[in-house]
């Protein structure tokens, strides 16, 4: 079945690649822009916007890989970024090539604001660009997006020209964009309408919307926008992207999953209908939520609605009354629905790797031989400091040895640190570079952390400044695992590495080294960036 015959259900376009990836700090490269896209594939996303092609050789392969690997014949489809401009078209055509079912993304700024100053163009010249833009991009592919950038701060007038014109040229979704998450939702509301009356052919096509959570409202927004009328909505996962980010894919969902009652009428179905709103599979998403904010060195607020920490626990006393009585009382959702684990403690350290391996593929771990040997090693290792381990700590042990850059660059081999109220802080550091000789250094800090950082720096040797340092406890308790992020900035370039262990040094040490080693592998693969959004 078509996508445009499935407009009785939301069509979930995810942009984490993209404008996700526009986040500062969120640099992915190819390998995990794959792993995600796979994740994304079993979340059950209609479409991935894989990138922006143009933007970079790296981005370009990232979309090519992605084509090929995850837009299989009964894959999501695969999307490209571009500009209204030929070399963006052509690259985004080109890196699609392998996908099965291909879709360029094309998009012009149509505010007067940004005519005036950014584009230097008038609407005329707008209108004739958006109409041959998007027949050029049909050259290519049958399945073209067309987007007016800036479109909740078009004059309205202009803005239906513009789509009826993108239309008669063959566009098969119209995407509306409130680009600087200005609107309320009872003004996206307005917009939808206004465009669905004066757009002659709006009926040819699926229209979406893309919010940005300036004002925090992307959510609400794209909701209204549903109310509306509009079957895509493009999101990203842990609302991550430019600025504020975009609304979030799982908050979305679950509104439509907990509040089907109230959305079927808009579908045109009964109240009590049980078809469901959208084709995710919600149990994915705590999963892919890890994934993401893993990949991208994004942690995730613990009161972020679905995902946080805090979503699902219950801390005051009548709070907890209430849901040792009846769960509904203070529940709108189990946290079963969104993949959480709730089997909070199960393991310790007599445990087997056969129990191990067991708990892991319950909590949606495949893991390889080699990857459950070091998963393992290192779960024996902080049992013997931790009493019990829960699904949390075995989820930081599996994201830290399974990190996809672990294997390459530099390894850390050893840390040492004294500190205290009377001594200078003071460590030692053991690595094994990339070509695999063993180097030991010392230094002094500030402190224990600004210590090892200084002896990693005077053995990497790669120049970097630490913009962000932030630790989070994975469970609570006094044994329990610290992650460490970080983010290092390189020219305008900035790399995040991440890493658990019950010794937060030690965890920034290892968290150090990962994000040098994302600094180092882009250092090694570096060329010309020659466009970015
Ligand atoms: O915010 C925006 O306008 C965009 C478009 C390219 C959809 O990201």
């Amino acid at each position: 079945m078509s996508i445009r015959s499935q407009a009785d259900r939301v069509i979930i376009f995810d942009t984490t690649l993209r404008d996700g990836e526009q986040s500062p700090g969120a640099t992915l490269n190819v390998e995990e822009k794959l792993a995600i896209a796979h994740q994304l594939a079993l979340l059950g996303v209609d479409v991935i916007e894989a990138g922006f092609a143009v933007a970079s050789p790296g981005d370009f392969q990232a979309v090519k890989s992605i084509a090929e690997q995850v837009g299989i014949a009964d894959g999501p489809i695969i999307c490209s970024l571009a500009r209204a401009v030929r070399q963006d078209i052509q690259t985004a055509a080109e890196a699609l090539k392998g996908a099965a079912r291909p879709r360029i993304h094309t998009m012009i700024s149509t505010s007067d604001i940004h005519l005036k100053y950014q584009l230097k163009k008038s609407r005329s010249e707008v209108l004739a660009i958006a109409q041959e833009m998007v027949a050029y991009a049909k050259y290519f592919v049958d399945d073209v997006e067309f987007s007016p950038m800036d479109a909740s701060r078009t004059e309205p007038e202009f803005l239906y020209q513009v789509l009826e014109r993108a239309i008669a040229a063959g566009a098969t979704t119209i995407n509306i964009p409130d680009t600087v998450g200005y609107c309320t939702p009872k003004e996206i509301g307005n917009l939808i309408q206004g465009i669905r009356e004066n757009v002659a052919n709006i009926d040819q096509v699926i229209l979406s919307i893309h919010t940005q959570n300036d004002l925090g409202l992307a959510t609400a927004n794209a909701l209204a926008a549903i109310e509306n009328g509009v079957r895509q909505v493009e999101c990203t996962i842990n609302g991550i992207g430019e600025r504020a980010g975009n609304a979030a894919l799982e908050e979305i969902v679950m509104a439509l999953q907990v509040r089907k009652p109230f959305f079927n009428p808009y579908f045109g179905r009964a109240v009590d209908s049980d078809v469901p709103l959208c084709n995710i599979k919600t149990q994915e998403i705590y999963k892919t939520s890890c994934l993401v904010s893993q990949l991208t060195g994004m942690l995730i607020q613990p009161n972020k609605a679905i995902v946080g920490a805090n979503a699902f626990a219950h801390e005051s006393g009548i709070h907890q009354d209430g849901i040792i009585k009846h769960r509904q009382t203070y529940e709108i959702m189990e946290a079963s629905a969104i993949g959480l684990p709730e089997n909070r403690i199960v393991l310790g350290k007599h445990s087997g790797r056969n129990a191990f391996r067991t708990r892991l593929k319950e909590l949606g771990f495949e893991l390889s031989e080699a990857d459950l040997n070091k998963a393992f090693n290192r779960f024996k290792e902080v049992a013997d400091k931790k009493k019990e381990m829960s699904d949390w700590d075995l989820e930081a042990i599996v994201r830290d040895e399974t990190q996809l850059y672990i294997d390459s660059g530099f390894q850390l081999e050893h840390v040492q640190v004294i500190c205290g109220d009377c001594t200078c802080p003071t460590a030692t550091i053991t690595i094994v570079t990339p070509e695999g000789k063993i180097l030991t250094d010392a230094s002094v800090g500030t402190g224990p952390v600004d210590a090892v950082y200084q002896a990693i720096n005077r053995l990497v040797q790669i120049p970097n400044q630490l913009t962000e340092f932030s630790v989070q406890s994975v469970t609570a308790g006094i044994d329990a695992l610290g992650t460490v992020t970080v983010r290092i900035g390189h020219e305008e370039r900035i790399f995040s590495g991440q890493a658990s262990d019950t010794d937060i040094v030690v965890a920034a040490a290892y968290a150090y080294i990962n994000a040098l080693n994302r600094l180092y592998r882009y250092l090694q693969t570096q060329s010309q960036t020659m466009v970015s959004v």
